[in-house]
């Protein structure tokens, strides 16, 4: 089998290092790719958002199976076009990807599912959602409905603080056509979890649960960016709670968006709030995480395409999914100044010293091969990635591996993991 895999991240040197792994998978391209990928197999330099490109790509290079990392070109249809023309293509249709396209498209199918998350309202109309602010209070959350890469969510202190962000994306228009619309909902507290599932459309199977580290530095302070850091199994929700919360979160989503017309099948990815009074659902993504697809898959030991496959052809079963007992822990080491402005082209060195350790993969993310030279060409650099027996030993696994690898103004969080040891030791 010839496989595809589109997007350029950390996610995607995981995607492609561990599908080529595979008996059934004789080569793995990669669209756009990056200095991992082009490792693993080779890259092509197509755009991860150009579905024509992508699939006169497929055509052109036999691919047997598509496999996009990213929500961008799942919300552009590229099922849709892959399928159209014999190609089967792993994820959920245009109108699915929605979930993640639009947060008030979530919203709507997340009340009519029956689905515990903040109670909202939508506005287009900057007034009324400063109306709305000032009479529910802060704190509270307002957010771009489209995609923002990132940057489309405000989580307000202040009244005032919440009308900048309604007048940033209603009246500066600062996300373009991706905040034409905004959510406005109330914040929650708790600690956060992301809950990801197989999906063949009628049968969900959970993988184990992941902590994400969002913030920039450590104690989760600063501003957001992609994901620094995560691991799993996460303490947090543990193994004998995943079939509630699939029950809660996941089941009545693929039962609306089958009586829609548009059974799900991919990954669906609940971002939740563990709150006082419950899981609450932040948002959905359509594909695996990144970072947590690194960790998630250093921990699989099914056969990936297998996997994905039966997703696609709504055969899946839980004893596809399999993992080893063993924790898995991801750094991300950044270039300077991210989640800002960062310098690229710095040459990174060490990869191969830290990989000496078997528990050890350091997956690569904004990297290109220059020559013979490995540099970086974006702000999230590597995925440092180890297993161990426990998460404290994953942990120092992964930090020592960090230690061996430079380059200009490496930087990364110290505490990945520390809220599961904590939760461990109690
Ligand atoms: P989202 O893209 O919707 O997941 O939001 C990004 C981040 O903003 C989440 O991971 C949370 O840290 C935070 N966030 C989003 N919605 C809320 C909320 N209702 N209450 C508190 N924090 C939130
Ligand atoms: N790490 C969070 C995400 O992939 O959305």
């Amino acid at each position: 089998m010839r496989i595809l895999v589109v997007g350029s991240g950390g996610r995607e040197h995981a995607l492609a290092h561990t599908l080529i792994k595979s008996p059934d998978v004789s080569a793995v391209l990669a669209a756009p790719g990056n200095g991992g990928t082009a490792g693993v197999g080779e890259n092509v330099p197509v755009a991860d958002t150009d579905v024509p490109g992508l699939l006169a790509l497929a055509k052109d290079r036999g691919i047997d199976f598509v496999v996009p990392g990213p929500e961008a070109p799942l919300v552009a249809g590229i099922r849709e076009a892959m399928e159209s023309a014999g190609i089967p293509c792993f994820g959920p249709d245009a109108y699915a990807a929605g979930l993640e396209g639009s947060k008030a498209f979530a919203k709507e199918v997340m009340l009519a599912a029956g689905v515990p998350t903040a109670a909202y309202a939508t506005f287009t109309d900057a007034r009324a959602a400063r109306a709305y602010i000032e009479k529910i209070g802060a704190p509270v959350v307002v957010k771009a409905d489209g995609l923002a890469a990132g940057k489309g969510v405000t989580v307000a202190a202040t009244v005032a603080e919440a009308v900048e962000a309604v007048d940033e994306a209603l009246v500066r228009g600062a996300f373009g056509q991706a905040g034409a619309t905004v959510v406005v909902e109330e914040a929650l507290v708790g600690e956060e979890a992301s809950f990801l599932a197989f999906c063949d459309g009628k049968t969900a199977v959970p993988m184990t649960a992941c902590q994400d580290h969002k913030a920039i530095f450590d104690g989760d302070q600063g501003p957001n960016t992609g994901g620094m850091g995560a691991y799993c199994p996460a303490p947090v929700l543990p193994p004998e709670r995943y079939a509630a919360i699939s029950a809660l979160v996941i089941e009545p989503i693929m039962r609306e968006m089958a009586k829609r017309g548009h059974p799900f099948t991919g990954i669906l990815y609940a971002g939740l709030m563990m709150t006082a009074s419950g899981p609450k659902v932040l948002e959905y993504n359509v594909r695996f995480g990144d970072p947590e697809c690194q960790p998630l898959l250093s921990r699989l030991t099914g056969d990936l395409p297998a996997i994905l496959a039966a997703c696609r052809a709504g055969t899946l079963t839980p004893g596809l999914v399999r993992w080893s007992p063993r924790a898995a822990l991801c750094v991300v080491m950044a270039a300077p100044g991210y989640p800002g402005s960062y310098p690229k082209g710095m040459a990174i060195s060490g990869i191969a010293d830290a990989e000496a350790d078997p528990a050890v993969t350091v997956f690569q993310a904004g990297t290109r091969r220059d020559g013979d030279r490995l540099v970086t060409s974006g702000g999230r650099v590597l995925g440092v990635t180890a297993l161990g027996d426990g998460l404290a030993a994953a942990k120092a696994a992964a930090y020592a591996a960090c230690a061996k690898i430079r380059f200009d103004g490496a930087f990364y969080r110290r505490d990945i993991g520390d809220k599961g040891l904590s939760r461990e030791e109690n």
